[in-house]
């Protein structure tokens, strides 16, 4: 009995010391490097706990965690849009960490609010068109200052997008469009555009990427990752469409029936701390920070200069809105040659 006893309060000794799992499996929907920076300064802090890591788009994540429901190989989900992470909170896939959000500026704590404390915000950042400037310049194309002038027959084959059943980026687009134009006209919207799209990538951020290497000349996804590719000196010219934009807050949460929930939890702790999110710039992570004294980056791209739709998390981020929107997307814009 003496010994037994001694034996727990060792083992409690340990786990008060810092010691939480020896593996934390992670999904991140944020770019690789960044990905990468996060494991690295986490085990850092905890180098007992390997971190298993993995990046994949935010819609896929979301389908990942739905086919896992009750057997869950993922811990935590970090970053990727908030809308799915509020549909897995709704769908019951993932759970409240209280973890302490009193540092965090109001749109991440209505992410909190609206999941029950399920999703916390982690950043925000506003959707927009980017160009590479050389190759408009030689075909002589007048670029693009509206969503509307994407419909334009002057862009055809030189558009890319991602897949919003794959892509949060895409999905925000969607969403976006539908609260700007309706959702009849959305659609209309964005088969018109859809004449001119090249391509349907499967992340968000790899048009950006083409564009910056002239192999589309225009691409739809976030401001920050275009800031990223043009400091990096690629030709690319980044635009906030003339009838406003819709914008992400990217959200990290816990899943439900996590093997490793301490740890889980104490990943969303360092996922929120102001010198841990302040390091995002280290690797052209543009987005604003959601920590109240955590440095934004002067790259990052200003959202009160822009003009931002009252985008609406609520509803876009509910399971039958997003369920609706995918099925008209498919049928009424669709993907000729889905990637598998
Ligand atoms: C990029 C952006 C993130 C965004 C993510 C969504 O990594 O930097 O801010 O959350 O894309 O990825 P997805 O592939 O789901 O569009």
């Amino acid at each position: 009995m003496k010994r037994l006893g001694m034996i727990s309060v060792t083992t409690l000794a340990l786990s008060a010391s810092g010691v939480l799992a020896d593996e934390l499996s992670v999904v991140c929907s944020a770019e690789q490097d960044w990905c990468d920076l996060m494991v690295s300064a986490f085990e850092a802090e905890h180098p007992d706990t390997d971190v298993l890591m993995v990046r994949k788009s935010t819609g896929e994540t979301l389908a990942q965690v739905r086919a896992e429901a009750g057997n869950p190989k993922i811990d935590v989900w970090w970053g990727g849009t908030g809308d799915p992470h509020l549909i897995a909170a709704e769908e019951g896939l993932t759970q409240a960490s209280g973890v302490d959000t009193s540092e965090l500026l109001g749109w991440a704590q209505n992410m909190a609010d609206i999941s029950n404390g399920k999703a916390i915000g982690i950043y925000a950042g506003a959707l927009g068109i980017a160009y590479n400037a050389d190759i408009l310049s030689e075909k002589s194309i007048e670029p693009p200052q509206c969503w509307a002038d994407l419909e334009d027959p002057r862009f055809e084959g030189e558009i890319q997008v991602a897949n919003p059943n794959s892509s949060g980026t895409a999905y925000t687009e969607l969403a976006t469009f539908v609260q700007l134009f309706g959702e009849d006209e959305a659609m209309v919207k964005l088969a018109a555009v859809g004449k001119n799209v090249n391509s349907y990538t499967k992340s968000g951020s790899a048009p950006s990427k083409a564009a910056a290497r002239g192999e589309t000349g225009v691409s739809i996804g976030f401001m920050h990752d275009m800031v990223k590719l043009a400091a990096q000196g690629f030709p690319l010219k980044i635009v906030a469409p003339c009838e406003g934009t819709g914008y992400e807050v990217g959200a990290v949460s816990v899943i439900e029936g996590a093997r490793n929930p301490e740890a889980a939890k104490a990943w969303v702790a360092f996922a929120l701390r102001a010198d841990v999110q302040s390091r995002a710039p280290e690797v052209g992570s543009f987005q604003v920070p959601s920590n109240s004294n955590a440095k934004v980056a002067p790259e990052s791209p200003d959202l009160a200069s822009i003009k931002l739709i009252d985008y609406d998390f609520a509803t876009y981020g509910s399971s039958d809105t997003r369920g609706r929107l995918l099925a008209r997307w498919d049928a009424e814009v669709g993907d000729p040659n889905p990637q598998k």
